[in-house]
């Protein structure tokens, strides 16, 4: 070996090997103990049944409301819908006014309440469905969900008419009229269609310009039906005629602390394209792709995921029917969820 190479790999051996430790243990250890460390967190945190904690309660509290609020928007009513709902909403507002005394004055409380409302109102005559909510409550409470006068919850209307004019809607009316649809015109949507609004979309920021939204466009009805059997969420609706898969590519990212970055990269996408869809004129809907490991593995299978992606979010899209009902979903006031940090 040449003097001069082996007198400089002499010298320089014990700060490659360091380079190389470090190398080493920034990369998969690093990645674990993160992802470890995120895990506990989550665990300690997260709404499980038993958590007391108001803001736990609240979201537990939140979900059955807008169960209810999904079953108010049905095209096709069911009376009676939503047994299992009602009888968790009914655990979780009785914990809720047990973590927050001041109760009466959130808006929260008040949204279970509209939303219980309007399932009274529209169960009128029909007794054994009423008989099943009042036996929930106690006097008090029904008395409350009776008298509820807020429309903070339950279903709105929306028109196919309302939204010729969305292409010209300055971003605050579009942004404000903007509802989850879940159900469309019996009418198929094309890639052409679809193109100028993912086309928008592309305009999303993402870390580094590194951009790792892909976008998996599913048009047939059977492979719709499939996923969304695995997905779960969108029981009881008719499939949208396209479904669109927001993943975000891990090949993107270069170090351990990036491994969530797909999640918002591609999570700002989904926004940026829900607005994109209202603007073109068609209805939309996410879907969570939070599904268990078995479904999640048979989802990527069926769609042939590459094993580089993480799954962000399910689009459902169509066209707008003359008139659909949806879910208030009313949100916290800005204020609620602000910490100044002086
Ligand atoms: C990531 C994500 C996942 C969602 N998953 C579902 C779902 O699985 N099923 C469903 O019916 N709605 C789903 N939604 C729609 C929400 O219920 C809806 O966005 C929320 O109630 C706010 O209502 P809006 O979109 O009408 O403003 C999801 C929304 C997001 C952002």
């Amino acid at each position: 070996m040449n003097p001069t190479i082996k007198n400089f790999l002499k010298e320089h051996a014990p700060v490659k090997i360091l380079t190389a430790y470090r190398a080493f243990a920034n990369g998969y250890p690093a990645l674990r103990r993160a992802a470890l460390k995120q895990a506990r967190r989550f665990e300690r945190t997260y709404s499980k049944p038993s958590s007391k904690g108001a803001e736990q309660v609240q979201a537990r509290m939140i979900f059955f409301a807008h169960q209810i609020e999904k079953g108010l928007s049905h095209m096709h009513f069911r009376y009676g819908f939503g047994k299992r709902p009602l009888a968790s909403l009914a655990k979780e507002m009785k914990m809720y006014r047990a973590a927050v005394p001041d109760y009466r004055s959130s808006q929260s409380y008040h949204c279970a309440l509209a939303a219980l409302h309007e399932y009274v109102v529209r169960h009128e005559g029909h007794e054994e469905a009423l008989q099943y909510v009042k036996d929930l409550f106690s006097e008090e409470t029904w008395h409350e969900i009776q008298t509820e006068q807020s429309n903070l919850g339950g279903s709105i209307v929306i028109s196919r008419d309302s939204k010729q004019n969305n292409a010209n809607l300055p971003f605050k009316e579009l942004s404000e009229n903007r509802h989850s649809i879940r159900e469309y015109a019996d009418q198929p949507v094309t890639y052409e269609e679809l193109l100028p609004a993912v086309q928008l979309a592309m305009r999303t920021p993402t870390v580094c310009n590194r951009q790792p939204a892909r976008l998996h466009i599913i048009l047939n009805p059977e492979t719709i039906g499939k996923v969304l059997a695995y997905q779960g969420g969108f029981n009881g609706y008719k499939e949208p005629p396209a479904l669109l898969l927001i993943t975000a590519d891990n090949a993107v990212f270069m170090a351990p602390q990036e491994r969530n970055e797909g999640f918002t990269d591609g999570g700002l996408f989904g926004m940026s394209l829900l607005l994109s869809l209202e603007r073109e004129g068609l209805a939309a809907c996410p879907l969570n792709t939070m599904m268990k490991e078995g479904a999640e593995e048979a989802t990527r299978k069926l769609l042939n995921i590459p094993d580089s992606e993480n799954m962000v979010m399910y689009v459902a899209v169509g066209h707008f029917p003359d008139e659909v009902k949806t879910c208030v979903s009313h949100r916290f006031k800005a204020s609620d969820i602000i910490t100044v940090i002086q």
